[in-house]
């Protein structure tokens, strides 16, 4: 037989629903906020990667699925969302609208070539937001919002934001220039990746899974001492909108993400899952005012987030919440004859079309099992459709809990069912 690719999974059953209740959810949320959807390739050029998420990091060294095409094009699958964003919003002249910021949500797979476990796959899904345009720290700070209120929206509780400010390019500056100064002497002690972290890109060593316990890591200094007046004062206002939204946050002068592209802001949101380890980052993000320009663009603030599906699906269940309330549908229909199949499918087209969630019997059910049918699909009604009924165009109601049964002529069908099903609002906004 032949199996699923590693560290891939199937969606089905449940699980289907839930992803699509997330992703509805996560669209109305987008919508309130006034973001656009885009959609950018599952490939791009490989260089757009490189130089867009760096040379010096795991993702792109370590981790991407790379492939020449029949063209001979070094293409590679996106790692992560941002960078495709950024070359659509430069290729598409998005700067040159009017109506700035460009603030934009995508969802879809992204491909990376981990080690699987839990938590961890290779095709993953995102949901993130990026905004072009805004250099002002009360975007930032909307950025943050949107994953907390997502999250409080669904119910999940003891979500806990990290926060720090990895300064303006002058800044890091600064401050990669004092690592190399200090990691100098120790550069022997360090695993063989930091070696060449330390010519490529020092930040990355305070970011090194291995050698994040040693000594020489934990004394290494602080980004937040070389911070200039204007990246201070960019963080401290961050933070006072962050307290204006009642969204509290743990500064975490380690944090520096495992992107290139950050400047000031970089946040993650964690759950507070017992056991779950780094499983519990559910969203990470931050500033990349260079990005842009990086890319070929002119120079323009960007600012966003993703947030990882898988985990915060997991989230859900440990927390049990149940995001699916109702399973049930509202109608289903049964044709009593052959002959009346094509009347049958008819009034169903009909309820479908006007917001009723609709089945009919497609298996030549005798009545007994067709009521069976109609329980494991917990239907709120039945209507049942003989050559009498066909005849006098009116129909055989019933109610599948009370058992109460109707008789209700066809076109006052749908008036019928607007009195007696409550919308079912799925929508939580
Ligand atoms: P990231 O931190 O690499 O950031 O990924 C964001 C989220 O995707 C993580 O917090 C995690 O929930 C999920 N994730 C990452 N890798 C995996 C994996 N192998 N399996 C399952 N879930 C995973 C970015 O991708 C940036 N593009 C975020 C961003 C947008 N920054 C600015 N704008």
């Amino acid at each position: 037989m032949i199996q699923k690719p590693k560290g891939t999974y199937d969606v089905f059953d449940i699980q289907g629903k839930k992803i699509q209740y997330l992703e509805k959810l996560f669209a109305c949320l987008m919508e309130k906020y006034n973001y656009e959807y885009m959609r950018t390739p599952l490939f791009e050029s490989s260089e757009l990667f490189h130089r867009g998420v760096g040379d010096s990091t795991d993702i792109v060294t370590k981790e991407t699925y790379d492939f020449i095409d029949r063209g001979n094009r070094n293409m590679t699958l996106r790692p992560e969302g941002t960078a495709g964003i950024v070359r659509s919003f430069i290729e598409n002249k998005m700067y040159g609208r009017a109506s700035s910021p460009v603030k934009c949500w995508y969802t879809g797979p992204m491909y990376r070539y981990e080690r699987p476990q839990s938590g961890r796959y290779r095709e993953f899904y995102q949901m993130g937001v990026e905004v072009f345009g805004s250099p002002d720290p009360i975007m930032d700070a909307e950025i943050i919002s949107i994953p907390v209120q997502f999250f409080r929206l669904l119910g999940l509780k003891g979500i806990k934001v990290h926060l720090n400010s990895l300064g303006d390019q002058e800044s890091r500056k600064n401050y990669k220039k004092a690592l190399l100064e200090y990691f100098e002497p120790h550069i022997e002690t360090l695993c063989e990746d930091c070696k060449n972290r330390y010519q490529k890109n020092p930040l990355r060593i305070l970011d090194c899974k291995i050698d994040k316990d040693k000594d020489v890591l934990r004394n290494a200094p602080k980004l937040k001492d070389y911070l200039n007046e204007e990246s201070k004062k960019h963080y401290e206002a961050v933070k006072k909108y962050l307290e204006a939204l009642q969204i509290p946050y743990i500064e975490d002068p380690n944090l520096v993400r495992g992107l290139d592209y950050y400047t000031h802001t970089v946040f993650e949101v964690e759950a507070n899952v017992e056991g779950f380890g780094s499983q519990n980052v559910l969203c990470g993000g931050g500033r990349y005012d260079g990005l842009v320009e990086t890319l070929g663009g002119p120079k323009t603030p960007g600012v966003g987030f993703a947030l990882g599906m898988e985990r915060l699906l997991t989230a859900l269940e440990y927390e049990k919440i149940d995001i699916i309330k109702n399973q049930e549908i509202d109608i289903y229909v049964i044709p009593l004859e052959e002959t009346i199949k094509p009347y049958a499918l008819e009034i169903t087209t009909s309820l479908r079309m006007n917001g009723f969630i609709t089945d009919i019997d497609m298996m030549n059910r005798n009545i007994k099992s067709n009521f069976k049918q109609a329980d494991r699909l917990q239907t709120k009604y039945v209507i049942l459709i003989g050559s009498e009924e066909t005849k006098t165009k009116t129909l055989t109601i019933k109610n599948n809990q009370t058992k109460q049964e109707y008789k209700i002529k066809e076109e006052q069908l749908i008036q019928f069912f607007d009195q007696n099903i409550e919308e079912d609002i799925h929508e939580t906004i």
